[in-house]
């Protein structure tokens, strides 16, 4: 009931994509920019790339499953686009991946890529990531703070020595899956000119906050950059030959917006959300700071903020980054309802739907709470397949040939019968000619 009313109501809101069709070399002639690929066979393929990049097996189906899922909530920024990017590390050697046992104690072998735990008490813990695929640590992290959690009301897990995690919302939904309140933050590159400065300096830090609500799955699921879009925006843009919205990025000198997404990757910036200082642009670089100190200050990250490395394949060292865990067992801190049911479900189901059921200002734009617009993107994606750009998906084609995959086992026939170009646009990451000190600093 609840779902079909939440339905009703987006549906005001959102516009199904264009026609679909199996035949993808009818979509790019019909004129539309995307393929819809079964995200089964999308994963396989993600994860047969990883792996010929040199990732143990199990390692890369969890990575391909996080990338796929960023594309069916919509958020193609980091999802397939950045398969490329994450072989590129693998075959650079800047992922350890050595010595992997799966067993999450790696005992005397200091070569073991296992991340394990470094410092613990009952409520937290400080992991070593071992320079292993973000996602392992994260996976790792996440299932010792569920456990925590249950067992004492809340639990902290902060992890360093860690890489490119995908997106937050990934994590905190391991927590929502147990009845719980999961927040996930990472650090990452500097990418954001903090305000005031002239360069970049800081993340774009995301932060997630997933709690659970009564009825159909509901729930509050809160996932977003600190800058006012994530890199992955500026880098879908790019690939796209499009232009960005000026606000999002800032030209080398620091205070000119731009709509160019070249200048923005290449020596210039996102700035904080709220953008520039004018529009309050600072909270958005102080809640950037929070989630910094939380994931690099806290667990001991080697270099934090500013002397964080580039996110790029030719950086020659780990990034090592940092991640910030927080689980909280909602039950264990309200009164049950009379049937012995938690009651922190249904007051949330009731907060939530009285936030969407604020009049709206426009009759066709009903109110949202975050995580609607990702919850109706999954649900086309379970009926119609995963949207993939039509770049995007002629560049993991290209991927998949450049590993000496086996093309025809592997890609989805609607990625496979793509019209052939000469011009697939490499990941902006790997191609860009960029000024080395505004990158790395
Ligand atoms: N791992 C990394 O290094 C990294 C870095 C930055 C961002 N990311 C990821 O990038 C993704 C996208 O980030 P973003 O900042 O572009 O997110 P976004 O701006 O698309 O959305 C941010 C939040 O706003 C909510 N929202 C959107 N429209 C709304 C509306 N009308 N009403 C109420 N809520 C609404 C969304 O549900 C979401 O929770 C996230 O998944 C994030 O984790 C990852």
């Amino acid at each position: 009931m609840v779902l079909g009313i939440l339905l009703e109501r987006r549906r005001k809101v959102w516009h199904k994509p264009a026609s679909i069709t199996k035949n993808s070399s009818d979509v790019v002639k019909s004129g539309s920019n995307h393929v819809y690929v079964n995200r089964q066979e999308l994963e396989r393929c993600v994860a047969a790339c990883l792996e010929q990049a040199g990732a143990p097996p199990d390692h890369s189906v969890l990575v391909a499953r996080v990338l796929v899922a960023a594309d069916c909530r919509g958020i193609p920024s980091h999802g397939v686009n950045r398969a490329e990017m994450y072989c590129q590390e693998l075959q650079a050697g800047l992922i350890h991946t050595i010595g992997y046992d799966g067993t999450g104690d790696d005992g005397d072998d200091n070569n073991s890529s296992d991340p394990t735990i470094v410092r613990e008490t009952d409520s937290i813990a400080n992991i070593n990531g071992h320079n292993n695929l973000g996602a392992v640590v994260a996976q790792y992290a996440m299932e010792i703070g569920i456990q925590k959690a249950k067992a004492t009301g809340v639990s902290l897990v902060v992890c360093h020595n860690s890489n490119h995690f995908g997106i937050a919302g990934y994590w905190a939904q391991l927590a929502l899956d147990q009845g719980l309140i999961g927040l996930a933050m990472t650090n990452t590159s500097p990418f954001m000119v903090p305000t005031r400065a002239k360069s970049r300096a800081a993340g774009t830090n995301p932060i997630a906050c997933y709690c659970p609500a009564a009825g159909n799955n509901d729930s509050f699921q809160l996932d977003m950059a600190t800058t006012t879009v994530p890199v992955g925006k500026i880098e879908v843009c790019h690939r796209q030959n499009q232009a960005i919205p000026l606000g999002w990025g800032v030209t080398a000198s620091g205070t000119q917006s731009t709509t160019d997404p070249t200048k923005v990757m290449s020596s210039g910036g996102l700035t904080p959300l709220g953008g520039l200082e004018e529009t309050a642009g600072y909270k958005g670089y102080g809640l950037n700071m929070m989630v910094e100190i939380l994931c690099a200050v806290l667990s001991g990250c080697q270099q934090v903020g500013p002397d964080v490395p580039p996110w790029r394949a030719d950086r020659g060292v780990p990034v090592g980054y940092g991640h910030c865990f927080l689980c909280i067992d909602p039950h264990q801190f309200l009164p049950n309802n009379e049937d012995g049911s938690s009651s922190f479900p249904q007051q949330l189901a009731h907060y939530l739907d009285r936030m969407r059921n604020l009049p709206p200002a426009e009759e066709r734009l009903a109110v949202l709470v975050p995580g609607d617009p990702e919850r109706q993107e999954e649900a086309w994606a379970a009926q119609q397949g995963v949207r993939l750009h039509v770049n995007v998906a002629q560049s993991l084609r290209t991927l998949v040939r450049d590993l000496g995959c086996n093309e025809e086992m592997l890609l989805p026939p609607e990625i496979r019968n793509l019209p052939e170009t000469n011009h697939v646009a490499p990941h902006p990451f790997a191609s860009l000619a960029t000024d080395a000190s505004t990158t790395a600093k």
